[in-house]
C-alpha cells in the first residue's frame, strides 16, 4: 500500500490555505471552528469565526453568556441549533472538565454535540493526535487515492478507515488533515479533479484513469447497475456517448473506450447508425 502522508504534509506546508483557525493552538477556538465548519463554507465561516471568538473567548465566557447573545452572534452561519449546542457543551466542559476540552476520544464523544467526525478533527487539530477526520473532502480524496476512481465515499468503510489511520504518523496528523481538506477543496474536487496539480498523483490509485471519466459517480451505484472492471457504472459511458453525439455524428474511432455501451444505447432507441456513423436516434 502506497502511503501519501509525507507528500500531503509537505504540500500543506507549501500550499495550505491561511485560515484563522489555523493560526491558533487554542482547543476552544479550534473546536468552535469545527462546529461552524460542519455545515457552513470556509469563506463564510472565516470572518464570522473571528468575531465570535472575540465576543466569547473561552468555554467559560461562552457558558456564561445568555443563549440569545450566542445565537445572535451566530448570525450568518445558519443552522442556529449549533449555537445552542455549542453553548450547552461549553456548560458541560466548565462543569465536568474544569473548562478544558478533554483530549481523549471517549471523553470527547461523551460530550453532547460531538460525534465521530468532530472528535477526530479535534484530536488532530487541537491535540495533534493520530486521527483521520472523515469529512466529505477527506473521504473523497482518500477513497480515490486508496480505492480507485469509482469508489463511493458516501458509504463509509470503517475498516479501511481505521487501517489507513493506523499508518498515519502522529507528528504529521495535523498537517495531513488540514492538507487533505485543502486538496479536496481545491484539487481533488468532486466533479472534476485537477490531477495535474495534485501532489499525490504518482501514488494515487485513481490516476490517470479518473481523468477519462467524464462524470464521476457521486452516489453509490444502484445494486443492479452495470459496472466495468474498474467499478465505473455504464451510465457514465452512456452519458459520454450522448454528449459526443449531441455535437454531431461520430465514427467509431471517435468513441474509443465507449464502444461497449453502443449496442445498449441502440437497443434503447437512443442512438442509431447512419451512413456508417453513429448519430442520436
Ligand atoms: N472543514 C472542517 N475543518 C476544516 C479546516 N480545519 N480547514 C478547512 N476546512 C475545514
Amino acid at each position: 500500500m502506497k502511503l501519501p502522508w509525507k507528500a500531503i504534509a509537505a504540500w500543506y506546508r507549501a500550499h495550505g490555505r491561511d485560515l484563522p483557525w489555523r493560526r491558533t493552538d487554542d482547543p476552544y477556538r479550534i473546536a468552535v471552528s469545527e462546529f461552524m465548519l460542519q455545515q457552513t463554507q470556509v469563506d463564510r465561516v472565516a470572518p464570522l469565526f473571528k468575531k465570535f471568538v472575540a465576543a466569547f473567548p473561552s468555554w467559560k465566557k461562552l457558558a456564561e453568556a445568555p443563549q440569545a447573545d450566542v445565537v445572535r452572534a451566530w448570525k450568518g452561519l445558519g443552522y442556529n441549533m449549533r449555537a445552542v449546542r455549542l453553548r450547552n457543551m461549553a456548560g458541560e466542559i466548565v462543569a465536568r472538565h474544569d473548562g478544558l476540552l478533554p483530549e481523549n476520544a471517549e471523553a470527547l464523544l461523551a460530550l453532547k454535540g460531538i460525534g465521530p467526525y468532530t472528535a477526530r478533527a479535534i484530536r488532530a487539530f487541537a491535540f495533534r493526535k493520530r486521527a483521520l477526520a472523515p469529512d466529505t473532502n477527506l473521504r473523497r480524496v482518500l477513497y480515490r487515492f486508496f480505492k480507485g476512481p469509482a469508489a463511493d465515499p458516501k458509504t463509509f468503510d470503517e475498516r479501511s478507515w481505521l487501517l489507513w489511520e493506523q499508518t498515519l504518523p502522529e507528528h504529521l496528523s495535523y498537517e495531513v488533515n488540514q492538507g487533505l481538506m485543502d486538496i479536496g477543496a481545491t484539487i481533488c474536487k468532486a466533479g472534476r479533479p485537477f490531477c495535474m496539480e495534485c501532489p499525490l498523483k504518482t501514488l494515487c490509485r485513481s490516476y490517470p484513469r479518473i481523468l477519462k471519466v467524464k462524470t464521476l459517480p457521486k452516489q453509490k451505484p444502484a445494486r443492479k447497475e452495470r459496472v466495468d472492471a474498474d467499478g465505473i457504472p455504464n451510465r457514465i459511458y452512456r452519458g459520454r456517448v450522448i454528449e459526443t453525439l449531441r455535437k454531431g455524428p461520430a465514427a467509431e474511432k471517435d468513441l474509443a473506450g465507449l464502444l461497449h455501451v453502443l449496442p445498449g444505447l441502440e437497443k434503447d432507441g437512443l442512438i442509431k447508425r447512419k451512413n456508417g456513423r453513429w448519430v442520436l436516434a
